[in-house]
């Protein structure tokens, strides 16, 4: 069984439990949402503290700790050890954690490459700076972003920078950055690398296969899959420093995953594979489809571009560069408006990862606290319209934005 092979298997087989004697059993976990154990005495009280994290729920709990070896299986490369993985309370809480334990080492200055989720920068801005972190935001140039992502990266990093944040497909151009790349030039000076994976997937894209050391997901995206549940999770490499603090002191920060959430994420992890690579090829194709298309700016993907970022998307992501997919529409605001007006079917939204397609306005959205000039100079403009591909046929969708986009004359 190759890498990928071993991959979607875990995850379709998620929370199955094994088969049991002449009289049965459930097929699939229960949640199990009681939030601490009686005891029968004091002895057995005094074991289970000792040993037994479920005496109490945020300590351990069964449906997350299965959600947990799941997800760190999706994220064990190939031949390597299996990582340390702590579901939590949402994709933002995964980033708290991840970057207090890579800056316990007393490094206290974090790089952050953008574009990225905007939520990302407000955190590392607002209140991780007021708990003393310096953050160096580092531009990658708009659409098309270039090969040299590691000489960017190489010329702020220093001796003072404990780790450098990144997504693989960048949220909202998707762009895809090469982390092989970024991860170097974080370890020349003994840095960690921290890839945001939430667009691609384990199943497009494993970044401890690639040199990073940290990984994150927003749960609440497409491995959960269905809008239904909040959460996230956060990976480190097997033995690194950061896996022995998540070990010891991830459970005291409390941001953890409620047992009904981690319930809901195995179920969505299940199908998983299946709904990331169909929303895959869909918005592939309908980006290829739409480019030209007389009432677009630009569209902004994998399968449109040349050259070195084309060459960058074919070595990370050889299986597909996952379910987004961004339009300009020309006219700004007010032509996007149209066009999501008329897009009856496809929902305006302000997430992604749904297994139906929605759309979103990333400048009144994921980027509504970044500054009208920042977003400019990222390529964020009042035009931009950034869908999330679910699993509906193809052609289907295709009509239905040709037939909002050629409205527009
Ligand atoms: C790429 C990316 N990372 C992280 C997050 C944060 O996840 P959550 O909303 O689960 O906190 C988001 C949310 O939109 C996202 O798009």
């Amino acid at each position: 069984m190759n890498a990928g092979d071993r991959i979607r298997l875990a995850a379709v087989r998620a929370g199955a439990l094994p088969g049991s004697g002449a009289e049965g059993a459930d097929l699939v976990a229960p949640p199990s949402l009681s939030s601490v154990r009686s005891y029968p005495d004091l002895d057995a009280l005094d074991a289970a503290m000792e040993a037994d994290p479920r005496a109490y729920r945020r300590h351990g709990n069964e449906s997350v700790g299965l959600l947990e070896s799941t997800l760190a299986l999706l994220e064990t490369p190939p031949g390597g050890e299996v990582p340390v993985a702590r579901a939590t309370s949402s994709g933002q809480a995964a980033l708290l954690l991840l970057v207090s334990a890579a800056t316990m080492s007393g490094r206290r200055r974090v790089v952050l490459l953008r574009p990225c989720y905007g939520g990302t920068e407000s955190l590392l801005l607002g209140p991780l700076a007021a708990l003393g972190l310096e953050t160096t935001v580092v531009d990658l140039p708009p659409d098309p972003q270039p090969a040299d992502a590691g000489a960017i990266v190489g010329n702020v990093v220093g001796r003072d920078v404990a780790l450098v944040v990144a997504e693989i497909v960048t949220n909202p151009l998707v762009g895809v950055v090469d982390i092989e790349a970024v991860a170097a030039a974080a370890h020349s000076c003994d840095a960690v690398c921290l890839v945001d994976s939430t667009l691609a997937t384990p199943f497009l894209f494993q970044p401890l296969a690639h040199g990073a050391d940290l990984v994150l997901h927003s749960l609440t995206k497409h491995l959960g899959g269905h809008s239904d549940l909040l959460g996230g999770v956060a990976v480190a490499a097997a033995g690194s420093e950061v896996a022995g603090w998540l070990d010891s002191h991830s459970r005291s920060i409390g941001a953890v995953l409620s047992p009904f959430d981690a319930w809901l994420a195995l179920r969505g992890l299940r199908t998983a594979p299946l709904r990331v690579e169909r929303g895959s090829a869909s918005a592939a194709a309908l980006a290829v489809a739409l480019s030209g298309h007389a009432a677009l700016e630009a569209v902004h993907h994998p399968a449109v571009r040349e050259g070195a970022a084309a060459e960058v998307a074919a070595r990370l992501l050889p299986r597909g560069s996952g379910p987004m997919l961004s339009l300009e529409v020309r006219g700004g605001r007010g032509g996007a408006g149209r066009v999501v007006r008329r897009l009856n079917g496809i929902r305006l939204a302000p997430s992604l990862g749904d297994v139906s397609t929605t759309v979103s306005h990333p400048a009144t959205t994921s980027h509504r606290h970044v500054s009208a000039e920042a977003r400019r100079s990222l390529g964020i403009s009042d035009g931009l319209l950034r869908f999330s591909i679910g699993i509906e046929d193809e052609p289907v969708l295709r009509a239905e934005l040709e037939a909002a986009l050629d409205a527009e004359g």
